[in-house]
């Protein structure tokens, strides 16, 4: 098992480099094809099979019941995007078995890390001594920074009864914010808002008069909500919060990747003001699942929350005098590879010039689609898009027609979407990130939407 089989390896490598090489991606089927739940029952046996018979079994029978994160014709939920370069050092990542856990056992690859995670705070504009890990996805990143916020607030107001904290969200706050706070014990006060933009003036006009304010320890901003990619009143709250003594969360899983635009950063600014902030590289920075950088203000606050106690690991935290950095000591988790590497060789091969030309291409391609869904006598544009995504409704659809619509597209490989709802009724959403859809594919989605049999 230890032992390198130079033939199969070959094999292995020669599929990777035919999979990078594919131009387009196939968007491949997901589970539209019917797959049985029970393809694999028996695959795994006593005595083993031979890896060509596995790989077989992967490339001829499962691969394509799997859409393809680096097509462009991903456009359904927030699609990922990853780089060829990122996908390249994905894989020398796995093959090296690389840890990311601690400084005593990973030093190279957290210095690497850590440098991106820098980069990103300093772009970001937080304070010189911001730092944190990349962790597992958006909902990981807000579940921790959470755990933090509540920790600190409870500290900071014994007054307040523990079991009554909470915390001031959106209605456009992600559905992860929610499952953090209901692990947390956490309350949410949902500050209503005019236009689906959480701002200052909503929050204070919220708390003004409210008992259940004087329990909030905690505000939660969103930098590009899931579902229309609006950017909230980041400075005004952040602001606020400050004044207040409140922990000031941004969720920037989605928009934050908007730090390296020139047309989004003025929107970004109130990223200063945050005591944690969270930007999912795996989204609009083109870097491989599974991977979000999380990012505190000051990160010792975070490491007295998250880092684990136990004999075998103090000799990770024995040495006071050492520029040490324990990644796991800034979220929940321990043993972590270091999923940043991807990022961060991606960064430094292609340089910020090229990221910021591909984060743009994303708002271009959401406007193009905008346009085409407006002149479109079949379908209503919901918004005008602040970031790649794009709301509209089909008139007289209801949900299921959005349903077949969807499932439609994909047999017919024009594209994955999926429907969406928004003030409460049914919707079709397009989000855009990879930088390099063609527009004949907007065009054929937007023909497909006044085809009769629909
Ligand atoms: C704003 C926002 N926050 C959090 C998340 C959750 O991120 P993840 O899927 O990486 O856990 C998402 C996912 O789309 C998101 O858009």
């Amino acid at each position: 098992m230890f032992t390198l089989d130079e033939g199969f390896a070959d094999r292995v490598f020669a599929y990777c480099r035919e999979r990078l090489a594919l131009d387009p991606v196939p968007l491949d089927f997901g589970s539209v094809r019917g797959l049985s739940p029970r393809h694999l029952d028996g695959f795994i046996t006593t005595d083993g099979r031979s890896p060509d018979d596995v790989l077989e079994m992967f490339i001829r029978e499962l691969a394509e019941h799997v859409i393809s994160t680096d097509s462009s014709k991903f456009l359904a939920f927030i699609p990922n995007a990853p780089t060829k370069a990122s996908l390249l050092f994905d894989m020398v990542v796995a093959c090296s078995g690389l840890n990311g856990t601690s400084w005593l056992e990973s030093a190279g690859a957290v210095v690497a890390e850590n440098h991106t995670l820098e980069f990103l705070a300093r772009t970001a504009g937080m304070p010189a001594g911001s730092g944190g890990a990349f962790v597992s996805g958006g909902t990981i990143a807000n579940l921790s920074a959470l755990t933090v916020a509540r920790d600190i607030g409870a500290a900071r107001h014994p007054e307040i009864d523990r079991h009554r904290l909470c915390v001031a969200v959106s209605e456009e706050s992600h559905s992860s914010v929610g499952a953090a706070l209901h692990i947390l014990g956490l309350e949410a006060f949902v500050v209503p808002t005019s236009d689906h933009r959480l701002t200052r003036a909503d929050l204070v006009a919220a708390m003004s008069g409210n008992p259940q304010a004087a329990n909030i320890i905690a505000v939660v901003a969103t930098a590009g909500t899931t579902n229309a990619g609006i950017i909230d009143d980041l400075e005004g709250l952040g602001e606020f919060a400050r004044s207040q003594g409140l922990w000031f969360h941004i969720d920037g899983a989605y928009g934050g990747a908007g730090i390296l635009s020139d047309r989004l950063a003025p929107r970004l600014t109130g990223i200063r003001h945050a005591d944690s902030f969270v930007i999912d590289p795996h989204k609009w920075l083109f870097a491989p699942l599974d991977c979000a950088g999380l990012l505190y203000r000051e990160p010792h606050l975070a490491r007295a929350v998250h880092t684990q106690h136990a004999g075998y690991l103090d000799v990770l935290h024995a040495a006071p005098d050492t520029p040490e950095w324990n990644p796991s000591d800034y979220a929940i988790h321990l043993s972590r590879r270091p999923r940043g590497l991807a990022l961060w060789f991606s960064l430094a091969t292609h340089g910020t010039t090229a990221y910021a030309r591909a984060i743009d291409a994303g708002l271009d391609l959401a406007q193009y689609a905008a346009d085409a869904i407006h002149r479109c006598s079949a379908t209503k544009l919901l918004r005008v898009p602040e970031l790649t995504n794009v709301l509209f409704t089909r008139h007289g659809w209801t949900t299921e027609d959005y349903q077949r619509w969807s499932t439609s597209l994909l047999e017919r490989q024009i594209a994955f979407v999926a429907p969406s709802v928004w003030e409460g009724e049914p919707c079709g959403r397009l989000s855009f990130l990879h930088p390099d859809v063609p527009l004949s594919v907007i065009d054929n989605i937007v023909a497909t939407l006044t085809e009769p049999e629909f």
